[in-house]
């Protein structure tokens, strides 16, 4: 009996010293708050307690999920926090598949100065049974599915090595953020899923993306208005809709977008490559400009170059004025690969405000699709710009 008792001791002293040097070291385990890893369990309640508590601890503390699959509902991480908060995922959360659950987005991150996320660990959105209720693709006006990943008003982040898989609707969004950078993540989704965006970008400004694979069932990367200095590199796309900027124009108040480089990247089997978009009826009149696109690799691309300013998807849009989306300042250099489509190159810009600058140099594609007489081409409408001698299909500047 008495060392019965004497081990009970021993043991309670234990466990208040390991709390106590959590605590010291800052680290909240999402175990010790009730997650459970069985893949079943609801544990939305765990992982917001432990946040509570990280998000009012100074210096950087650190919120550990253990491998193991976690079943969390909608989510909100919610700052001001008191410190730096680092999210180390492990394991892999379960996005809930009922969809009453979910007021706007699964796992949104919000005023918050100071995140890092790493781990390896994944997001699965378990959207396949969403998105045969995905009306956006059908209708002008549509009511959004959840995005697995928001980060809205975040700045000073860094997003390392996770996955994200089958959103019901975007992988990630990025909105009112700056100063972020996303290292090494994986992205996939089937190539049929509707409105997968990869990560969606607005605005924002100085965000980074280095070193990603991104497979879904849209753009790879959407860069919306009110983005400025943006910066891809070493991103390999497919399936997908390529690096698109825009859609632009469709709402009041668009902001410019401003400042983007993208280098280094390589498309597969995607429907576009490089491709600036804006809607054919534009209620904003916004300025798209600054672009710089280099080194890129693209094989059977449909569209590889494409500017598109009669962008009207789907269904008819409500008018057909000329956008007023004025894009200026476009260099794409050395591209190369292969295109299904007969025009590699097609700069298609608006009769009101046509394209200035817009400039080719170092491009070369062969067309790898089935047309046995195909006439290979550039195409130039409304644009403006020049090109060096080195552009097959033969610069249309
Ligand atoms: C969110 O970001 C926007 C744009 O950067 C800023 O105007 C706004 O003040 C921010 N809101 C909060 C609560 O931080
Ligand atoms: C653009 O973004 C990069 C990376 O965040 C940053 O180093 C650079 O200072 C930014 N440039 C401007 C003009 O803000
Ligand atoms: C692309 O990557 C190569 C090899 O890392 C590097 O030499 C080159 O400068 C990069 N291109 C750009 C435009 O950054």
């Amino acid at each position: 009996m008495a060392s019965e008792a004497r081990f009970m001791f021993i043991g309670l002293l234990f466990l208040i010293l390991k709390a106590a040097s959590a605590q010291q070291l800052g680290e909240y385990n999402v175990k010790a708050y009730g997650a459970s890893g069985d893949g079943k369990t609801d544990s939305t309640k765990a992982f917001q307690d432990a946040w509570k508590e990280s998000c009012a601890t100074e210096g950087k503390p650190r919120i550990v999920i253990p491998e193991g699959k976690y079943l969390v509902g909608p989510l909100v991480f919610e700052g001001p926090c008191k410190g730096t908060q680092v999210i180390e995922l492990r394991g892999e959360l379960l996005a809930s598949t009922d969809l009453s659950s979910y007021e706007s987005n699964w796992i949104q991150f919000e005023y918050i100065d100071g995140l890092i996320i790493t781990g390896n660990g994944k997001f699965n959105g378990q959207g396949a049974i969403a998105w045969p209720h995905n009306e956006c693709p059908k209708r002008w006006s549509c009511k959004l599915l959840p995005t697995s990943l928001v980060f809205s008003n975040v700045t000073e982040a860094t997003i390392t090595g996770i996955t994200s898989l089958d959103p019901k609707l975007f992988h990630m969004q990025v909105f009112r953020s700056h100063d972020m950078t996303f290292n090494s993540i994986w992205v996939t989704a089937p190539g049929d899923s509707p409105n997968t965006d990869g990560l969606h970008i607005a605005e924002s400004s100085n965000i980074v993306i280095n070193n990603a694979v991104i497979g879904t069932g849209d753009d790879c990367i959407s860069i919306g208005p009110g983005n400025r200095n943006l910066s891809i590199s070493g991103v390999t796309c497919g399936p997908g809709h390529g690096i698109s900027v825009g859609s632009l124009g469709k709402t009041a108040g668009e902001n410019d977008v401003v400042g983007l480089t993208v280098t280094n990247c390589t498309f597969v089997g995607t429907s576009n490559g490089l491709r600036i978009k804006s809607w054919q009826s534009s209620v904003s009149a916004l300025k798209a400009s600054g672009f710089h696109y280099e080194d890129i690799v693209m094989k059977d691309v449909y569209n590889p170059i494409i500017i598109d300013q009669e962008y009207c998807p789907y269904v008819s849009c409500p008018e057909k004025d000329p956008s007023l989306v004025k894009i200026t300042d476009v260099t794409f250099k050395n591209i190369r690969g292969t295109s299904l489509a007969e025009e590699a190159i097609k700069l298609v810009c608006s009769a009101s405000n046509p394209c200035e600058g817009v400039q080719l140099q170092d491009i070369h594609f062969e067309y790898t699709g089935d047309k046995p007489n195909a006439n290979f081409k550039s195409t130039c409408v409304n644009a403006h710009g020049s090109s060096n001698d080195n552009v097959n299909p033969d610069s249309c500047f």
